[in-house]
């Protein structure tokens, strides 16, 4: 195995929320990349069912813990396929196969010496399920839950965790990528500069009953740390399957920040004990936040990635998840967030790049990708970008900077967009001599296209499979093999296909208008939005079709007459490349009035000829009776300035 990739066992205290999600959608991405690879990949997720949290949960739901266990558990369970995340294995502390391995487990670490039975005293977060330190608290309280700790003093078994610290200290300075991002290494190597103390790991039957009793005392049950971080081994057959050795040796670990202690600290020192290596990466995220504080069950400001899933789609939700947050640090949620990439980077900017592309080379190509001529400056420039982009992905991807990755990703759907802009297809198409030169700039179009839906596959997986089909490939395995450029065969039959990202429609309107960006300004609009519903009919727009207009500032700086037409001017804009305009305005303006003046420009029209001059845009202007004034700008702006 190359790869074992775990996320937490989620507490089933409550239902998942986005948080769960987010950390279940990065090991799905991370697990369909290095698939992609071809590496041999196990990803497990599962659910942590005792312990009093869950207890108090199911008394107040009238269930028992296990019949409310069952429940939620089944709600993880069910939240994964919506958003595309494909587990191998689902795991539950609750399986009778687990219950053994821990019981094995402690009897082999108290055989050796490294569990003894103790009085102990302390500050209980029964949030975190574990003693906190005085210096953890804030005001008092527990900086994650906001509740004061519980002062907790019995007798209860011990884990001498201390007597391992000097070792973890060693292991995490002469592994440097056992903790990233560094920032956390860097906490849990200041946390170790103090004293560790030993590891309280049971809790007494007479105050707990929903745990695995210890096998050498069956008046306590497991403190839930113990029981829950070893179904990471549970996983994948400790101690008997045989390639169990192989698969721990490949394990990484991703949670957020908030059980780092317990996975950074206690957890290499309980394989220690057990005389196992530990696991080969910690991999950190931050929290997402909603309305400034973390998105947690016990604050209730959750949101529930079924109900966005259905909204929205799972690819959607994947992309604005690893998009929007940096991985290691707090990100904040909101809808008007996601609906606006949603709206911007993938229905404006990939939505069209695919459908104008596809469209295209329907029309100008009989739907079958054209053999390419001899490649132009502009062409190469796109296939180096593409190809580039591939392994700058693969890069960012290895080190969970996802947000990166697609930043690489969507540069190059904006150079796509451009390079539509700049070569014009529907120009060439009109001139039989450009035939070569329209075959060779519909075939980057395309490849492009495919290294895109290449590196999209563990993003959003149905995207880029309707992606491929309509480029008629299949998508091997062979991430490295697939990712260069040149691999489009000539001939393949293209299929018609319905947008990617049709607009989102309803009920969800967005609080700011969906910012059209001036790389995806298409010439060739995308196919008309769905109607919206009430407002289609009473003639209003809505901010939607508002915001499907691209309008910018303008600098006329030439104009001449268009001969044979008196009401035509040519003129040429500045906004900022500068581009033509044929405007109706002869019988008002002179040429030489114009010049320098601001003016306002459809900079999204699709470019129409008029009297053989071709005209891309439109300029604004306001008409009484027979007069007719250009309009422009309050005060002198940069051209290219967008006007909303
Ligand atoms: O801690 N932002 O379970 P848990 C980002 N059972 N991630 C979040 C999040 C947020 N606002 N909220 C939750 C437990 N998460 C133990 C784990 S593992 C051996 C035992 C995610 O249900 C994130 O992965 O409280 C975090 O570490 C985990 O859910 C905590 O889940
Ligand atoms: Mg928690």
């Amino acid at each position: 195995m190359s790869l074992y990739l775990t996320t937490p066992i989620f507490y089933v205290n409550a239902q998942p929320h986005l948080g769960h999600a987010y950390t279940a959608v990065v090991a799905d991405a991370v697990s369909r990349f290095h698939r992609l690879a071809g590496e041999d990949v196990y990803f497990q997720t599962g659910t942590d069912e005792h312990g009093d949290k869950v207890v108090q949960a199911a008394a107040a739901a009238g269930l028992s813990p296990k019949e409310y266990a069952d429940r939620i558990s089944g709600q993880f369970r069910a939240a994964w396929p919506p958003l595309a995340i494909e587990p191998d294995r689902f795991i539950r502390t609750t399986d009778p196969e687990h219950i053994r391995t821990v019981q094995a487990i402690l009897q082999q670490v108290y055989d050796r010496g490294d569990i003894y039975f103790s009085d102990y005293a302390g500050l209980y977060c029964q949030g975190c399920e574990r003693f906190l330190t005085e210096k953890e608290l804030v005001d008092g309280l527990c900086p994650d839950h906001r509740q004061p700790p519980v002062p907790v003093s019995e007798q209860n078994y011990f884990f001498r965790m201390g007597k391992y610290q000097q070792w973890l200290i060693d292991h995490i300075e002469s592994h440097p990528g056992f903790i990233s991002p560094e920032r956390y290494r860097n906490e849990v190597l200041s946390f170790l500069r103090e004293p560790l103390e030993d590891l309280c790991i049971s809790r007494p039957t007479s105050r707990l009953t929903w745990g695995i009793p210890l096998p050498f005392d069956n008046r306590f049950v497991t403190y839930v740390w113990f029981d829950a971080l070893i179904n990471y081994l549970t996983g994948i057959g400790y101690p008997a399957a045989a390639d169990f050795g192989a698969c721990w040796a490949a394990a990484e670990h991703i949670i957020a920040k908030d059980i780092l202690k317990p996975h950074a600290i206690y957890w290499p020192t309980m394989l220690k004990a057990m005389g196992l290596g530990p696991y080969r990466r910690l991999h950190v995220h931050g929290y997402w936040n909603m309305n400034d504080a973390k998105m947690s069950k016990s604050l209730g400001n959750v949101v529930r990635p079924t109900d966005l899933a259905a909204e929205y789609g799972a690819d959607t939700v994947r992309y604005f998840l690893l998009r929007e947050m940096a991985f290691g640090v707090d990100a904040s949620f909101s809808i008007d967030a996601l609906i606006a990439r949603r709206n911007s980077d993938l229905a404006n900017d990939l939505g069209n790049l695919f459908s104008r592309s596809l469209t295209m080379a329907g029309k100008f190509a009989g739907n079958r990708v054209p053999a390419p001529g001899t490649p132009a400056e502009a062409d190469r420039e796109l296939a180096q970008a593409a190809t580039a982009m591939a392994e700058e992905f693969s890069r960012q991807i290895e080190q969970f900077a996802f947000h990166r990755a697609l930043q690489a990703v969507w540069e190059v759907v904006g150079l796509a967009n451009r390079y539509i802009v700049a070569n014009a297809p529907w120009e060439l198409a009109k001139e039989p001599a450009q035939a070569e030169r329209l075959a060779t700039v519909l075939y980057h179009l395309l490849e492009a296209l495919r290294l895109l839906t290449v590196v999209l596959q563990p993003i959003m997986p149905a995207t880029a499979g309707k992606m491929a089909a309509a480029l008629g490939v299949t998508l091997p395995a062979d991430f490295q093999g697939q990712a260069r450029w040149g691999l489009l065969a000539p001939g393949t039959a293209l299929s018609p296909v319905e947008p990617l990202f049709p607009r989102l429609e309803k009920g969800t309107a967005p609080a700011a208008p969906p910012q059209p960006k001036p790389t995806s300004a298409a010439r060739s609009p995308a196919p008309e939005p769905p109607a919206a519903g009430k407002a289609a009919a009473e003639g209003l727009i809505t901010f939607e079709d508002f915001g499907r207009l691209d309008l910018r500032v303008g600098e006329i700086v030439a104009a001449e007459r268009v001969p044979k037409a008196d009401r035509l001017l040519k003129l040429t804009v500045k906004a900022p490349e500068a581009r033509t305009v044929v405007a109706g305005i002869a019988a008002h303006y002179a040429p030489e009035e114009v010049i320098g003046r601001q003016v306002v420009l459809v900079a999204n029209l699709k470019p129409a000829k008029l009297k053989g001059v071709l005209s891309e845009g439109m300029v604004l202007a306001a008409k009484e009776g027979d007069r007719l004034v250009l309009i422009g700008p309050g005060g002198p702006i940069t051209p290219g300035s967008k006007v909303s």
